[in-house]
């Protein structure tokens, strides 16, 4: 089992109801800010593979632009089509220090 480790991202500035995807390692992971908050998931749909930061925010779901499958930015769950697509997985980021850092990011 790998494990959890911490990873900044950089000075990041982002506005309310604003998001934007970052690769990371081998992975990408789409981070948006939300009633103040700064909320993480995986980019990749596990539908078929589009990148949700290319896709728009609503309220607190983020909607995948290829087929609209819409996740829960909190937890990564599939709000709209269960069973179509599996939930994605979500991660901790916060500001420390000016910097973005995902608090839980597992280890490759
Ligand atoms: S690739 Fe995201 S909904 Fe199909």
């Amino acid at each position: 089992m790998t494990e959890a480790k911490k990873v900044s991202l950089g000075p990041v500035t982002l506005g309310e109801g604003e998001m934007r995807g970052f690769p990371v390692g081998r992975r990408n992971v789409l981070v948006a800010c939300v009633g103040g908050r700064l909320k993480a998931i995986d980019d990749w749909c596990n539908h078929a593979g589009c990148l949700l930061s290319g896709g728009h925010l609503e309220e607190n779901m983020v909607v995948c632009p290829c087929h609209e499958i819409g996740f829960d930015l909190d937890t990564g769950k599939n709000m709209t089509s269960p069973g179509i697509a599996d939930d994605q997985p979500a991660f901790t980021a916060e500001l420390r220090d000016g910097e973005l850092v995902l608090l839980d990011f597992p280890g490759e």
